[in-house]
């Protein structure tokens, strides 16, 4: 019997104008790709304009009010495993990022997630530490292997757009992939 492949969403995190998040998660989307395990889809934030949190009851229920939510909602529920490439804001995750957690529930259970993150010195993991405790009340498993482009200016080449990864970042992609892919097999048949 063939399986198709599972689907994996490289999801770009930040939504201001001018971010480098498009350009990082094309890299990662690349080097999920190039790992071959995966249908790999990219996912942008910014393109759902959702909005903040707006449904009266908790989002477990499934009754959203907008339609950009059931739009995200549905986007969501498409992936088996996600990356979540992220910055870091003010020693913590996007409002972005959280607000697209917190608006839908269910879409995200009993699902493994991994993180490209990028900042200064910390390179985005104080970024990844909050979002990790966030995703846990989803019943959504953050992995351990992880790709976290420290001082990211310097990899950043602002004229063309172009983000350089070392072999550091290329290896660590391979390994993290090779992890997500082994959650996404385990925990497919836990969502019935
Ligand atoms: C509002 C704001 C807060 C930031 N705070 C941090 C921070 O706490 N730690 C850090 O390493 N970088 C911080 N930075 C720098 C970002 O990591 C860097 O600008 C990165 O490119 C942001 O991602 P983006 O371009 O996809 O929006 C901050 C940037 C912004 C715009």
């Amino acid at each position: 019997m063939t399986t198709s492949p599972l689907v994996l969403q490289v999801i770009i995190c930040s939504t201001r104008p001018g971010r480098k998040g498009p350009v990082i998660a094309q890299w990662a989307a690349d080097q999920a790709r190039a790992h071959g395990k995966f249908t790999v889809e990219v996912v942008d934030l910014a393109d759902f304009d959702l909005p903040i949190l707006d449904a009266a009851k908790h989002p477990r229920f499934g009754e959203y009010e907008s339609e950009a939510t059931k739009r995200w909602s549905a986007s969501v529920a498409r992936a088996d495993a996600y990356v979540f490439v992220t910055p870091e804001y003010d020693f913590s995750m996007p409002a972005s990022l959280l607000n697209a957690l917190q608006l839908i529930y269910h879409e995200w259970t009993y699902k493994p997630l991994a993180f490209v993150s990028y900042g200064g010195e910390s390179g985005g993991l104080r970024s990844v530490q909050m979002t990790k405790q966030v995703v846990t009340t989803f019943k959504m498993v953050p992995i351990v292997e992880t790709v976290a482009v420290h001082m990211v200016a310097q990899h950043f080449d602002e004229a063309t757009a172009t983000f350089s990864a070392t072999e550091g970042h290329s290896k660590k992609a391979a390994a993290m992939l090779e992890e997500l892919h082994r959650w996404a097999v385990a925990l497919k048949p836990m969502r019935g």
